[in-house]
């Protein structure tokens, strides 16, 4: 089954094909980086209009890519929420629009259980990827963090979860205090990288939860904020170009990136003695964390436990893992034909 999909829920328009659920056939995806940057933050209605600019050309780019035609597509996808109301309308009356004219199903997507399918998914080239529940997931993103019990392609149970920001929203506030761009993940891993593995770092906090599987980054990002404010200057352009700066910069973004590495691994070390399963699966935009791979890579050896990985490539908001969870989604069986439904 050779489903199309769209994902417009925050700032990147996406579109992708995909076989069975598994095999990317094309996966495109235009940012608004560059819009939102001078805010410091995604602004809704620029976003829902650069979407409704760029959402013909990332179908056009699919289709080439894949060297298909529209009448070769099985079924037409789109995230239905959660996400910002103008975006995501732009993506659901994209696929709604061709689903109608194809007269083929429309399969609305949940954008958390997108980011729990990107973990089935592979590149035409890479060998077939089995993944198959039931495993334990940790869904990282800028809007959510989760710890997930997935026992089926359609159930999970909810472990435990943020009970403030979420990973990648402190990351993002972080690392704009540290000066870096929007969005700040990538930058301030980067920026973590370049301070040398064994050196000191300053002592964060790493907050506990009356439920021991929730978490909590809040306290953390205060923390952080009243760090940065003692070491280093009020003018963040002139530490920037200063290299003694540039130091103690890359020392809070490290200090910073192992205290989330702490809080994610006492979590999951806590799972690995309470939950007898024996896979694990990362998914989310802050799964690309290096540092955070590695540190659930050594835990999950340690307890004799698979772990995956989300590709790289699909990490991040993509809409290759909203055609894979359409596919695996009971209405892809079903096939809901109604693509004026608000299901
Ligand atoms: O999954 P995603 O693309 O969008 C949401 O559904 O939220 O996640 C975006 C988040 C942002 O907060 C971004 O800063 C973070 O993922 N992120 C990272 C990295 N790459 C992206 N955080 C830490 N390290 C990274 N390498
Ligand atoms: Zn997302």
């Amino acid at each position: 089954m050779l489903i199309l999909a769209f994902e417009t829920s925050c700032d990147d328009t996406a579109c992708a094909l995909v076989r069975d659920g598994r095999q990317v056939l094309a996966s495109h995806t235009v940012g608004q980086a560059a819009i939102h940057a001078q805010y410091g933050g995604v602004i809704p209605e620029l976003a829902a209009r650069a979407h409704q600019e760029a959402i013909e050309t990332t179908l056009q780019a699919c289709i080439q890519q894949a060297n298909l035609t529209l009448a070769d597509v099985d079924a037409f996808a789109a995230t239905v929420g959660p996400g910002l109301i103008g975006s995501l309308l732009v993506g659901v009356m994209a696929a709604k629009t061709l689903a109608w004219h194809a007269g083929k199903p429309f399969i609305g997507v949940h954008h958390l259980r997108g980011h729990v399918a990107s973990a089935y998914l592979h590149t035409p080239d890479a060998p077939p990827n089995t993944l198959a529940p039931p495993f334990v997931c940790l869904l990282a993103s800028g809007g959510h963090t989760q710890l997930l019990h997935v026992t089926s392609h359609t159930h999970w149970q909810v472990l435990g979860q943020t009970l403030d920001d979420a990973a990648g929203e402190a990351y993002d506030k972080v690392a704009r205090l540290l000066g870096l761009p929007f969005p700040g993940g990538p930058a301030l891993d980067a920026l973590a990288q370049t301070y040398p593995p064994d050196a000191p770092l300053f002592a964060l906090p790493v907050a506990k939860t009356k439920q021991p599987l929730d978490f909590s980054f809040s306290g953390l990002k205060t923390a952080t904020l009243r760090l940065i404010e003692q070491q280093l200057p009020p003018n963040l352009a002139m530490a920037k170009r200063s290299p003694d700066q540039h130091l103690v910069r890359a020392k809070l973004a490290a200090s910073f990136q192992a205290a989330v590495v702490n809080a994610l691994v006492s979590r999951l070390k806590r799972v690995a003695t309470t939950v007898p399963e024996a896979h694990w699966v990362v998914v989310g935009g802050v799964s690309a964390n290096s540092a955070i791979r590695l540190a659930l890579q050594k835990l999950a050896t340690h307890h004799n436990i698979t772990l995956t990985c989300a590709p790289l490539a699909y990490c991040s908001d993509n809409a290759a893992m909203i055609a894979a969870s359409a596919y695996f989604s009971p209405l892809s069986k079903g096939l809901n034909a109604e693509v004026f439904s608000r299901d």
